[in-house]
């Protein structure tokens, strides 16, 4: 997906806001993660962002988006951000992380969505540190779950 950045899509300071950017990451991946299930897809995790270049007024923003991994409703979809300057065209990374989705019907409710083969050595070795990742979201939700069961015990006590 190609992006101009234009005036409405920056900060104060001449460049790209992360949220703009975040929310083209996410219609990026939904596509993928609809494209692969056939089916409306629901972001569930975002993994770490970090911005690592800024991106000006003008330039272009390349997003590219790739299922790595599904599970059993859920797929996990990689992103890398490529900002080009059209100029000189020169092009950097800005960012690369993990979004997830469940796959899901007209009512909410999860579905199965077909398996991935990854088939060049980057894509099966994705295919592999997958499941790493996943066991690290799930286990970060198990955390924040249990984190906010206690200050709702706060609340109750006080
Ligand atoms: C997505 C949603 C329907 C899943 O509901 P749920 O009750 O958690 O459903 P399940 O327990 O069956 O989990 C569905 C899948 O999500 C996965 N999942 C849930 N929480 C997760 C997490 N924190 N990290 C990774 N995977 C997670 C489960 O492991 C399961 O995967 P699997 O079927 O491949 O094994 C529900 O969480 C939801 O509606 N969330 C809000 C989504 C949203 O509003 N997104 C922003 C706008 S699109």
């Amino acid at each position: 997906m190609n992006r101009l950045v234009m005036p409405e899509d920056t900060n104060t300071f001449g460049t790209l806001m992360g949220g703009v950017l975040m929310h083209w990451m996410d219609m990026c991946a939904a596509i993928s993660a609809r494209r692969h299930s056939n089916s409306y897809a629901m972001t569930v995790t975002v993994d770490r962002i970090r911005f690592i270049s800024p991106v000006r007024l003008g330039e272009v923003v390349n997003i590219e988006s790739e299922v790595t991994r599904t599970f059993r409703s859920s797929m996990e979809v990689g992103l890398r951000v490529i900002a080009e300057n059209l100029k000189t065209g020169e092009k950097r990374l800005c960012t690369s992380t993990y979004f997830s989705f469940v796959a899901v019907d007209s009512e909410g409710h999860s579905l199965t969505v077909p398996e991935i083969v990854p088939e060049t050595e980057r894509q099966k070795q994705r295919y592999r540190d997958a499941e790493m990742r996943r066991a690290a979201r799930l286990e970060d939700a198990r955390k924040v779950q249990k984190e906010s069961e206690l200050t709702d015990q706060d609340d109750v006590a006080n």
